[in-house]
């Protein structure tokens, strides 16, 4: 009989050797650098206030908004941060549709943060050395336009998240390139002090099926220049948290799975559950806040809901919490601050209450 799957490290390590050893040799390090923007797709109908929401939640500011072909956008940005670029399709096909379909997720079923985009000093050639080792695009070719060449991969089967390659020709992120209309948006930042104290994104955690943890990783790492940092187990959850990083001050990517795959509602974890019921995708978007107290107060008093209590604190490093997802793009934010002289980049107690507390979404 076969003995049920269970992850552990050791293959993991192997194939991170190896995707290091493989990149180095195609010439890819070195050629895809830090986050530049986030992409999350809503439903026609909710773009404005998905974007209202956001500005009344981050230290995030209305940039501009505005239309292509194939999409209206708009643009919010902090300075120090990824850009977030709120999208809405106009066309009927999207190649993420079949990800979101999920019991708790169907209902919105253009929604989902769909494309972490990169910076890449020379896209032209990434595109080509990525498609000499036999990893295709979502076109043929980059896109090539007055300000800047992008391309962007498929929606990674493991994970249902795309990842993006930008290459700027002129300012850094001036989106607004040749054949763009503006939009007559102008939304306001809500005039809450507490606002200025949530800071840049710190990470992003995607939640993936525990037989396709090492798969997920693996892959983004072939596609970037991130390496897998560490892994913290939280056995009583059947949960691991993932952490992938490009350096100690770069925006991080953590993948979150199952140790053992999926069995029932009942007797699964949070985090298989979470994919049962809203599939593969990422479940929250973390904000560098300070004063992370008062803040967590304020937005209380605002009416904003959270999953859970702020949890752990200053002895122990740092000090985090979750709020409830937001009803137009399913995205929890989290709100994290380290204190100086924490070196580890989470506690397992921390990771064991904030997982818990995901049980019931
Ligand atoms: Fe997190």
């Amino acid at each position: 009989m076969n003995l049920p799957f269970q992850n552990d490290d050791k293959a993991l390590r192997e194939g991170v050797d190896r995707v290091m050893n493989a990149r180095k040799k195609a010439g890819l390090e070195g050629l895809v650098g830090g986050l530049e923007a986030v992409e999350i797709n809503v439903q026609p109908a909710n773009l404005r206030v998905a974007a209202e929401e956001f500005l009344g939640c981050t230290g995030h500011q209305f940039h501009m908004a505005y239309e292509h072909e194939h999409a209206h956008l708009c643009v919010l940005r902090q300075e120090g941060s990824a850009d977030f670029l709120f999208t809405s399709r106009k066309d009927a096909c999207s190649p993420f549709a079949a990800f979101n379909m999920a019991p708790k997720s169907k209902n919105l079923p253009e929604t989902r943060l769909e494309t972490f985009i990169f910076k890449c000093p020379d896209v032209e050639r990434f595109a080509a050395l990525q498609m000499e080792r036999g990893n295709c695009f979502l076109t043929a070719e980059p896109l090539r336009t007055d300000k800047y060449v992008y391309i962007q991969t498929p929606p990674s089967r493991y994970t249902g998240n795309s990842i993006g390659f930008i290459q700027w020709l002129g300012a850094e992120g001036d989106w607004f390139r040749r054949g763009c209309g503006e939009l007559n948006w102008k939304l306001d930042k809500p005039d809450k002090p507490h606002l200025a104290n949530v800071h840049e994104l710190d990470h992003a955690a995607t939640r993936v099926r525990a037989e396709e943890r090492d798969r997920a990783i693996l892959e983004f790492m072939e596609w970037t220049n991130y390496s897998f940092d560490f892994a913290v187990y939280v056995e009583a959850l059947n949960s691991i948290t993932n952490v992938a990083r490009l350096s100690a001050d770069d925006f991080a990517m953590v993948f979150t799975s199952g140790i053992s795959p999926f069995t029932t509602l009942e007797e699964s974890g949070p985090t298989e559950k979470y994919i049962y019921n809203y599939n593969t995708r990422v479940h929250h978007l973390a904000f560098s806040t300070v004063n992370i107290e008062e803040t967590y107060a304020a937005f209380k008093r605002d009416g904003m809901e959270f999953l859970v209590e702020l949890v752990g604190g200053p002895d122990e490093g740092l000090h985090q919490t979750f709020t409830k997802p937001f009803p137009t793009t399913l995205l929890v934010n989290e709100y994290i601050q380290r204190y100086g002289g924490f070196d580890g980049f989470f506690t397992k107690s921390n990771v064991t209450m904030l997982t818990a507390a995901t049980d019931n979404q």
